[in-house]
């Protein structure tokens, strides 16, 4: 595996490119703080926009490491900031890492997320040479479990009630996946 950094990525209708501290009130208009699309997430609704400053601000000085894979995900058409996508927990002798991401409301359901999903998968298989990509969602977030299908990631294990929900504490079974090396298909 060679590290390769956050580069700017490019499909039919996305542009990947690292975070910059301008984005602060993209992000927060476009989904940092919306309880709908956090639901399922390891973090709560910004309320304030000082919150999304200050997290640019460190992921932004992130931005340049080599062994950082963490991109804005900007739709082509009217250059809008509509979500986030990363690599995380990234261990160079493992060659694995985990997959997060997240996107606005109004864009959901058009495919986009498979689409930025897909090339940082064909970036991390064909251009970093990882071995493993995993993902994790909560059973009931369909719409994470048919991105993650779309993308060839196969369930491995279910936790039973590994996660509780922030805002409403209700207590959900997570969905480990996977996909190889040699499963990718590009
Ligand atoms: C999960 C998320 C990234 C999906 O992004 P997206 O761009 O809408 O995903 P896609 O359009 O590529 O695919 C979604 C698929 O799920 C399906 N889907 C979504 N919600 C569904 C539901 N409630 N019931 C059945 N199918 C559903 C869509 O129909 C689509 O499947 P299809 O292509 O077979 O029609 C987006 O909803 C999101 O940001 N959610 C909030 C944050 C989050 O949960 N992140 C993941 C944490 S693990």
């Amino acid at each position: 595996m060679e590290h390769r950094g956050t580069k700017v990525l490019e499909t039919e209708r996305l542009i990947l490119r690292p975070w910059r501290e301008t984005d602060a009130e993209e992000a927060f208009e476009n989904w940092m703080n919306d309880p709908e699309v956090t639901k399922y997430l390891t973090w709560r609704p910004h309320g304030d926009i000082a919150v999304t400053r200050m997290l640019l601000s460190a992921w932004t000085e992130e931005a340049g490491e080599i062994n950082n894979y963490h991109w804005a995900i900007v739709l082509k058409e009217g250059r809008v900031l509509i979500g986030d996508i990363s690599v995380m927990h990234v261990d160079e002798y493992q060659e694995t890492g985990n997959v997060g991401y997240c996107m606005g409301r109004c864009w959901w359901g058009r495919g986009l997320m498979t689409e930025a999903f897909r090339e940082v998968l064909r970036y991390c298989f064909k251009e970093v040479g990882f071995y493993r990509v995993s993902g994790s969602h909560a059973a009931d977030n369909i719409g994470s479990a048919r991105v993650m299908e779309k993308c060839g990631l196969k369930t491995e294990g279910t936790r039973r009630r590994a996660f509780r929900l922030l805002l409403s504490g209700e207590r959900v079974d997570i969905v480990d996946r996977g996909i190889l090396r040699e499963e990718y298909r590009g």
